[in-house]
């Protein structure tokens, strides 16, 4: 049982192999954090850590639900104003339960086990005499991950309504010191950089306030102790299962730092009638004793195999050749058929028409909204076109962007009022397009019966859900004047219901998740759609850098990655074709190209891309990810990641330099996730050597392959003169102690 309550000291600690995270129960009925991080003995008390409130001091300790007002003047974590207008609250302790398992929160995204033995649930309740307000902090703690997911729900017990001002979904209280905080920031294109900066006093945060998480920033915070690498220290992750509005803040004090994360109370309120509550999202904490790396992989194997969901999300994905580079809105289904038959004789397996195939939609300034296929383009429909891409033996896949609407459109025409605005003000122009309010349940269920007519129609295998604009004039058509604090989150609501509904009504669609790439690239995404277009870019140094960053928190199978034309469209930059599948290999693969515009070479090598990726699919999609060599740090201009197996029997490396010089230095790169005392042939992919294929090897000790190095060759040891933006990769096998006399060397 990982879930321990020692009842002499008020204390509950939650534990597993890999962290232990203890609550003391105070008198005053405030739960405070006494421990979180590496395991320690659940039958011990550990009160001593954080020393209890002395009468003298109003300033409590370490709350787990900091509320203003009563001797905390910290970032709150609740603020629930009463009729009175008073947000003063004396939570006092109540009780508490431990389950087995895991359950459900209503309406929103979360992760969940598959047995009770999975997992255990602590529910802590709280109660305010005064107001009513029932408030239960909510802990799950997984036997196998280093991962506790914490909400809250408040419920008003009381006879008169309330106003939750502010709702986190948790709030850490950790001990000060110096800390570096890391935040995945960015903005359109350029999504997922990591951003590393000292803990300063006060307060420091990322979040977003436009309707969706953002490609500004990522719902995720990593704090480290400063000397914290890949491999050693103590790393904390706090992450948002929520794909709307958020905070993510850390508080730096004299003596102790508060990170909390949730909804954004920026542009959130919530009202609680008599009986009413409301449960927040998720947050998902995580403890690495080990570095960075064993944080995020923690994160991979619960966002791939505990928040992913359905039949997609154990498959192996396909690839797939995406119409948008290749033709844009310019096509017929001429055009199209042929761009499947040569996809299909690259070894593609799923063929996605991109926007462009609804009813006159030539650009982007019409037609969302009306889902009904365009004869101009496809006199046969989707049905015809997809039976077509079917009998060529590929799956077919279409391109959506249900939660918007053209203002040139059916829908807008019949349901104008169905558009976000503030009545009154002028609507903020963005991409020709409005958001649809999908705080209303008719809007929720007219883009349902919408979105299954269509799916139903044609046999649409895949379905990329777009999002393409951030929501202004905030405004819920049907939200009485004091609801409309909640309309934010109600949006959100209604895009989960809508993805729910969707989803099971389809289970064997595919969803990807896209918000003009990575806009809305998050763990509440995830739970609806097992992958995600990354970003917009797919320029492959840009790629390195976003893939790099989102690969802290998310896992290669959730990171769509496309080989696209060069020059490339969104930077001008031209890198060889190796180069662009070498990067795109490491997350789940796509091409986004004309392959008949290529010359024949061009094709073969997009021919061997795509078999070596499903030789190694498994490996690259389900294998753990290393990150090696950081483009962030370092003189910036190189950068490695490697999948191995988790038998450590195979792994692939990737190694990229961004520009050549002139005498270029040979690399050590130290592996990862490599048995020591095991050998392992180590060859190049696609062979370096003209005319030695795939062949060379070397064999080479894992003891060497980690404590040593990979050896990159530099250009004085005759290593390849790639020019600018080269990329190496190695496959690695173990094998079984067979000596292997004078195997070539790998140039
Ligand atoms: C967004 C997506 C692109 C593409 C276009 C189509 O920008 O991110 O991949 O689908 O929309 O309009």
């Amino acid at each position: 049982m990982p879930i321990h309550h020692l009842a002499s000291a008020g204390e509950l600690h939650l534990r597993n192999e890999q962290l232990s995270y203890v609550l003391r129960l105070s008198p005053r009925g405030r739960p405070e954090l006494l421990h979180f991080g590496g395991p320690i003995d659940p039958e011990l008390s550990h009160g001593h850590l954080v020393p209890p409130v002395v009468a003298w001091c109003t300033e409590p300790g370490r709350p787990e639900c900091p509320t203003p007002g009563s001797g905390d003047f910290g970032a709150p974590a609740l603020v629930l104003e009463q009729a009175d207008g008073s947000s003063t609250l004396e939570l006092a302790y109540v009780g508490h339960r431990i389950l087995a398992g895991k359950p459900a929160i209503p309406g929103l995204p979360s992760t969940y086990v598959e047995r009770d033995e999975e997992a255990d649930t602590l529910e802590v309740e709280l109660a305010d005499a005064r107001s009513g307000a029932r408030v239960f902090l909510v802990y799950t703690v997984f036997r196998d991950l280093a991962v506790v997911a914490r909400h809250l729900r408040v419920v008003n017990g009381g006879d008169a309504p309330l106003t939750l001002r502010c709702a986190m979904s948790a709030s850490v209280d950790l001990p000060g010191g110096a800390w570096e905080l890391t935040q995945l920031s960015g903005g359109w294109a350029r999504e997922c950089q990591v951003v590393r900066r000292p803990v300063a006093p006060g307060s420091q945060s990322i979040g977003s306030l436009r309707g969706h998480s953002s490609h500004h920033h990522n719902p995720l915070l990593i704090l480290e102790r400063g000397d914290t690498t890949e491999e050693r220290g103590d790393a904390y992750g706090l992450s948002l299962v929520y794909s709307g509005n958020f905070l993510a803040e850390v508080e730096a004090s004299a003596d102790k730092i508060r990170a909390r994360i949730g909804i954004h109370p920026g542009a959130f309120s919530w009202k609680l009638a008599p009986g009413e509550e409301l449960c927040t999202p998720e947050a998902i904490l995580a403890y690495s004793a080990e570095g960075r790396g064993a944080l995020s992989e923690a994160y991979h194997q619960l966002f791939r195999e505990r928040l992913a969901r359905g039949p997609w999300r154990d498959r192996p994905r396909p690839v797939l050749l995406n119409s948008w580079e290749a033709v844009y809105c310019d096509f017929d289904e001429e055009r199209l058929l042929r761009l499947a038959a040569e996809a299909r004789d690259l070894g593609v397996e799923l063929f996605v028409l991109d926007d462009g195939w609804f009813l006159g939609r030539d650009s982007d300034q019409t037609s969302l909204g009306d889902w009904t296929p365009d004869p101009r383009k496809l006199p046969g429909g989707l049905a015809r076109l997809g039976r077509a891409v079917e009998a060529m033996g590929l799956g077919f896949g279409i391109w959506i962007e249900p939660e918007m609407v053209s203002q040139r459109s059916q829908l807008f025409a019949a349901h104008p009022d169905w558009a976000i605005g503030s009545p009154g003000r002028t609507r903020t122009e963005y991409r020709h397009q409005r958001v649809l309010d999908l705080s209303r349940p008719e809007v929720v269920e007219w883009i349902f019966q919408a979105i299954a007519g269509l799916l139903r129609s044609a046999p649409i295998r895949y379905v990329k859900w777009d999002m393409n604009r951030s929501i202004t004039e905030p405004f819920g058509g049907m939200l009485p004047a004091e609801r409309q604090g909640e309309f934010f989150h109600r949006y959100v609501l209604g895009v989960y219901a809508l993805y729910r509904r969707l989803a099971d009504a389809f289970p064997e669609v595919l969803f990807e998740s896209c918000s003009s790439g990575g806009g809305r690239f998050d763990p509440g995404m995830l739970a609806c759609a097992p992958q995600a277009w990354t970003s917009d870019c797919t320029d492959a140094m840009e790629r390195l850098a976003t893939q790099w960053g989102a690969s802290l928190c998310y896992p290669l199978s959730s990171m769509g990655a496309h080989v696209s034309a060069v020059p490339n469209h969104q930077m001008g930059r031209v890198t060889s074709l190796e180069t662009r599948g070498a990067v795109a290999f490491f997350g789940v693969l796509g091409y986004e190209l004309d392959p008949g515009a290529l010359e024949d070479g061009a094709r073969a090598i997009l021919r061997d891309q795509v078999a070596f990726y499903k030789a190694h699919r498994e490996l690259l999609q389900r294998g753990r990810f290393f990150r090696l060599v950081s483009p962030f740090e370092g003189d910036r201009n190189h950068a490695s990641w490697m999948c191995a197996s988790r038998d450590a029997q195979r792994a692939i490396v990737g190694y990229y330099r961004v520009l050549q010089h002139v005498g270029e230095p040979s690399h050590l790169i130290r592996l990862r996730g490599l048995d020591p005392a095991a050998r392992y042939r180590v060859s190049a992919w696609p062979g370096s050597e003209p005319g030695a294929g795939g062949d060379a090897f070397v064999i080479r000790g894992g003891d060497e392959l980690t404590r040593v190095g990979l050896l990159i060759p530099g250009e004085s040891d005759a290593g390849p003169r790639q020019g600018d933006f080269g990329s190496r990769l190695f496959v690695l096998e173990r094998c079984w102690g067979v000596p292997v006399p004078h195997p070539p060397v790998i140039p």
